[in-house]
């Protein structure tokens, strides 16, 4: 999965438009596109050097003709985990998405890819050719390498005669680079039965803001329950191995291929490049560590884990390496020159069960307990060596569940989640206190999980008011999940009167756009007023802002 960079920049390909998403070849294109890839069956991958024309002409393949004209690249394209010099590309061939192995025949088939500096593809800087493999169910992870830092690309596939549209991408700073502004967005949290998607047209809308340099997905990309209601989709003529919940490898698939089949999702993958995790429901709701929701057999759930992780990986445009098996380490670091870091978390694979039936309790001795974790002591370690060492002016902890207490008065009584850090308070201690104690400034934690907007500041104890602010956390609301929502709902009125610490709580869809420079974070809050039907409206329900060296909260 590797390419060479190639300094010479093939003629354009002349492109005519398809009646559908796809592009075709014309014949002219075809003659001249036998650049663009060989097809070199039998081994992993392809790679061209820029000398003309090599191997046969292009995907025609030994596969053959595949999926009957219809549309191979019906689940779109990807790019993420940039660094300097450095993006992964991703597509799976599917023409038949909600049919069990996409409707391919198990067989190899080559996918031709480019990437180049001008979005017409004049100025190719490097193609190479992938093969799709039914063990991964036909998708591929092309790394392209040698590539400039801080600099935009755009990068398209090609398999058997047909083009995808093209994708913008994005590579990282050079390490400590000045960098003046990052743009970025994260979402979180896409129950397709729950609503329709209109917050990604927003987020990939480059004529009502600048393009962004990366957008992070905090978790819940698909859910696994039962999908056959739904508020907001038609569902009668989707097969019930589709939208029951998913158990094995192909029941996974073809959740993903649900979910990756929405035009605004594709819209908002080729806007830039992503930056993936994933919390409970890319396996089961709330699970934690080998306990299931349903508290399985643990090895029977890691079974389940391990069809998870796989479906997942196959389906994310990601450096992580494949699993193959039920672990998979997905937490990361993303560093943008020397403004931020991005410290990607995971608090599902290695947490301590949840306290009290994961419902809302009492903090208490158990809630306390030093020897509970929400990350584990490796992640743990590793996060609080990258905040000692780091660089950058912004230190972000990018995760799934809040930090916060989102405490709320129940039966006369100050109850917080089990599910968040509020019941893994050593962890959040030992986390928390690590920063101060390593001098890290601008500590920010960005989250989803609670489909809700939320500002608050962290602390060390939320019950102690002597204990000081540390650092600001923003909780990005579902892109659907949860259905309309309201703006101030109960849940919202209950937390801010008995949580001082919270500034705003909000509880419709959307997702969180951010701008941060040396000086100031502001993050705009942007919320659609619906979702079950056609037609929502984005607005900016707050901005939020955070000046470089303080933990202090202002919102317009
Ligand atoms: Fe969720």
């Amino acid at each position: 999965m590797t390419d060479t960079r190639i300094s010479t920049a093939p003629s354009g390909i002349t492109l005519t438009r398809g009646t559908t998403r796809r592009r075709f070849l014309t014949w002219s294109a075809v003659t001249a596109a036998a650049a663009f890839a060989p097809a070199m069956l039998g081994s992993a991958h392809a790679q061209t050097g820029g000398s003309g024309p090599t191997g046969s002409s292009g995907s025609s393949g030994s596969a053959g003709s595949v999926g009957g004209g219809a549309d191979l690249f019906s689940l779109g394209i990807a790019s993420g985990d940039p660094l300097p010099d450095s993006v992964i590309l991703w597509t799976r061939l599917a023409p038949s998405p909600l049919e069990p192995g996409g409707g391919m025949p198990p067989l190899p088939v080559p996918v031709d890819w480019e990437v180049a500096t001008d979005p017409s593809f004049r100025r190719v800087v490097a193609r190479g050719t992938e093969i799709a493999l039914p063990d991964n169910a036909h998708s591929v992870h092309v790394t392209v390498n040698g590539l400039q830092p801080w600099t935009e690309y755009h990068y398209r596939f090609r398999a058997q005669g047909q083009i995808t549209e093209p994708g913008r991408t994005k590579t990282t700073p050079a390490a400590g680079q000045s960098l003046p502004a990052l743009s970025f967005a994260w979402a979180s949290c896409q129950n397709w039965v729950n609503g329709l998607w209109t917050a990604y047209t927003d987020l990939a809308d480059t004529t009502s803001h600048e393009p962004l340099d990366v957008i992070l997905h905090l978790g819940d990309y698909i859910y696994e329950g039962d999908h056959r209601k739904s508020d907001a989709r038609d569902t009668r003529d989707i097969d019930f191995s589709v939208t029951r919940e998913p158990y094995t490898l192909d029941e996974y698939r073809l959740r993903y291929s649900l979910y990756k089949r929405e035009p605004e999702l594709q819209t908002a993958h080729r806007a830039a490049p992503w930056i993936v995790t994933m919390d409970d429901h890319e396996v089961d709701n709330n699970w934690a560590g080998e306990i299931s929701q349903d508290d399985d057999d643990p090895a029977a759930f890691l079974q389940r884990r391990a069809q998870a992780f796989k479906a997942w990986w196959e389906h994310t445009p990601t450096r992580v390496q494949a699993p193959t098996g039920p672990t998979l380490t997905i937490y990361r670091q993303a560093v943008y020159g020397d403004l931020a870091t991005f410290n990607v978390l995971d608090t599902r694979q290695y947490r301590s069960d949840q306290l009290y039936g994961d419902g809302s309790h009492v903090q208490d001795a158990a809630t306390a307990d030093p020897s509970r974790t929400m990350v584990g002591a490796q992640q743990e370690n590793w996060l609080l060596d990258n905040l000692a060492s780091s660089t950058t002016r912004w230190n972000i902890l990018a995760h799934q569940t809040v930090m916060t207490d989102l405490a709320q008065m129940t039966d006369g009584e100050r109850q917080v989640s089990m599910d968040g850090w509020s019941g893994y308070e050593a962890s959040r201690h030992r986390i928390l206190d690590g920063a101060v104690d390593r001098g890290v400034d601008n500590l920010m934690s960005i989250v989803g999980d609670i489909h809700r907007n939320t500002v608050s500041e962290l602390k060390r104890d939320y019950r102690d008011s002597r204990s000081p602010a540390v650092g600001v956390e923003i909780a990005g609301t579902s892109i659907s999940s949860g259905g309309d929502g309201k703006d101030l709902d109960d849940a919202a009125e209950n937390m801010l009167a008995t949580t001082p610490e919270i500034k705003l709580s909000s509880a419709q869809r959307g997702y969180v756009r951010t701008t941060v420079t040396p000086e100031q974070w502001s993050s705009d809050l942007r919320v659609v007023d619906q979702v079950t039907t056609p037609g929502g409206r984005m607005r900016t329900r707050a901005t939020v802002t955070v000046p470089a060296g303080r933990p202090e909260i202002s919102l317009d």
